[in-house]
Formats: structure tokens, sequence, C-alpha cells
């Protein structure tokens, strides 16, 4: 695992964006795997910049999204599918077919992890996944325990992640409890993968996951330790002293 560390999450979404640049420029159909949360919100940004400067296009991107809430209103604002629309999809070229979110509305959301996966895999898989990480290691809503063969599916969110996605919603117990999610060889599938980590509060988390090379399930990131090209795009904060 390599890593890269910035400034500030400003600078470390700058690069990253960048990176996303370069690969729609060298493969204007690329399969991206992008998340949500409050890290990749940098990279959003300077993506849109950059679109509406004339720099990229995503008008043949095919995007799959990490994952989606359970049990979410349609016009929730935090949906992840209105997340997406609001920082990057309603701002650049992308055709609305080409975004792939598991569908919260469906009533059987087993078959719509089925589904998913299946189309994923059919895409060739991504080109370059962006992840974000939990406090506890989780990616996407892959938590502890999650087995390292998990393809996408239905999971219980951690009690951990509850408490830290509250600051979204109007009370703690609004927070779904349950979601849909890429696995974690379905994230490993990517040909290459960005994990963005920004703030002190991710510091520990980090340390963790570049203190070993062993992949342990009980902190699903440590799974990213089987991919050969993984880089770790951090901000000063949370890298530390490092
Ligand atoms: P955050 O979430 O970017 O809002 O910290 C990351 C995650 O839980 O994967």
């Amino acid at each position: 695992m390599k890593i890269k560390i910035f400034d500030d999450p400003m600078q470390m979404g700058f690069m990253a964006a960048t990176e996303v640049k370069n690969q729609l420029n060298g493969k204007k159909d690329s399969v991206l795997i992008l998340p949500t949360g409050s890290t990749p919100i940098p990279v959003y940004k300077n993506l849109v910049n950059m679109y509406n400067k004339g720099e990229v296009s995503f008008a043949d991107a095919i995007t799959f999204n990490l994952d989606e809430y359970i049990g979410i209103e349609s016009d929730h604002e935090e949906r992840y599918y209105n997340f997406m629309k609001r920082n990057l999809f309603s701002h650049v070229d992308i055709k609305e077919e080409n975004i792939n979110i598991p569908d919260s509305r469906t009533q059987d959301c087993e078959a719509e992890c089925v589904k998913y996966e299946k189309k994923y895999r059919a895409s060739g898989c991504a080109d370059l996944a962006l992840l974000g990480i939990g406090n506890n290691g989780h990616i996407g809503f892959n938590e502890p325990g999650t087995s390292f063969d998990s393809v996408t599916h239905v999971t219980h969110i951690a009690e951990s992640t509850i408490k830290a996605n509250s600051r979204f919603f109007a009370s703690e117990d609004l927070v779904p409890k349950a979601a849909m999610t890429m696995g974690i060889s379905t994230i490993l599938s990517a040909k290459k993968i960005f994990i963005l980590i920004t703030g002190k509060a991710k510091h520990d988390i980090l340390m963790k996951l570049i203190s070993s090379n062993e992949a342990d399930e009980s902190i699903p990131a440590t799974a990213l330790r089987l991919h050969k090209d993984v880089t770790i795009y951090a901000d000063r904060e949370a890298a530390g002293l490092i």
C-alpha cells in the first residue's frame, strides 16, 4: 500500500480528483466505484470544477456506488442517490443510465444486491475505486467481521457507525439500521483503489491500517493489503507524525 499525505482535505481532494480526471481522459468509458460520506466531498467539488473548465467529461463514464441505506425515504437528503446527485451527478454530464446505486425503493433488497453484483461484474469491474473508511475500519458498509469473500449484500449497520452517521440525521433513532453494500471481494475486484482518510478522528484507524501486513476480518479495510494497487490519500491531520 502506498500513502500520499496532503496539507489539508482540499489538497487531498484536488489530487484525487486529478487522478480521476486522468483516468477518464485516458479511458472515457472507465468504470468507477464511488463513495459517499464527508471525506469524498472535496474530491467531488474538484471534479465539478474540472468539468466546468472543460478538463474532464463523464459522458461515457459508468459509476457504481459502494452502498445505500435500506428504509430511507426516497427524497431524504441522506439517501445516497440524492447525495450523489447533489454533490456530483447533477453538475456533470454523466448519463442517468450509467449511474448505478443499489435501489433503496425496492421491496426485495436481497434480489437487488444479486442484480447489482451481476451488473457490476458484467461491466468488467472498476478501473478505479474510491473509498472512505469508518473509524471501526469499515469500507462501504462492510462492518467488522464481514467475510473477505463477500459480494454485494444486505447488512446491519454497526452501532458505532450509526452513532457516527447520526450527525447527518435529526436524531440517532432516524439513522437506518441496515444497508446494501458491495462486498469486500467486490471492492477488491477494482484494478486500482484509492482510500481517502482525512481528519484527526481517523488517525487511529489509519495507523492500524499501515501498522501490519496482515489482513484481518475484524478490521475490514485491512483486506486492501491483499490488493496490489492501493494508495492511501491522507491529510496531515489523519497522518499525524507519519
Ligand atoms: P465519512 O465516512 O467520510 O463521513 O467519515 C466514511 C465512511 O464511513 O466510510
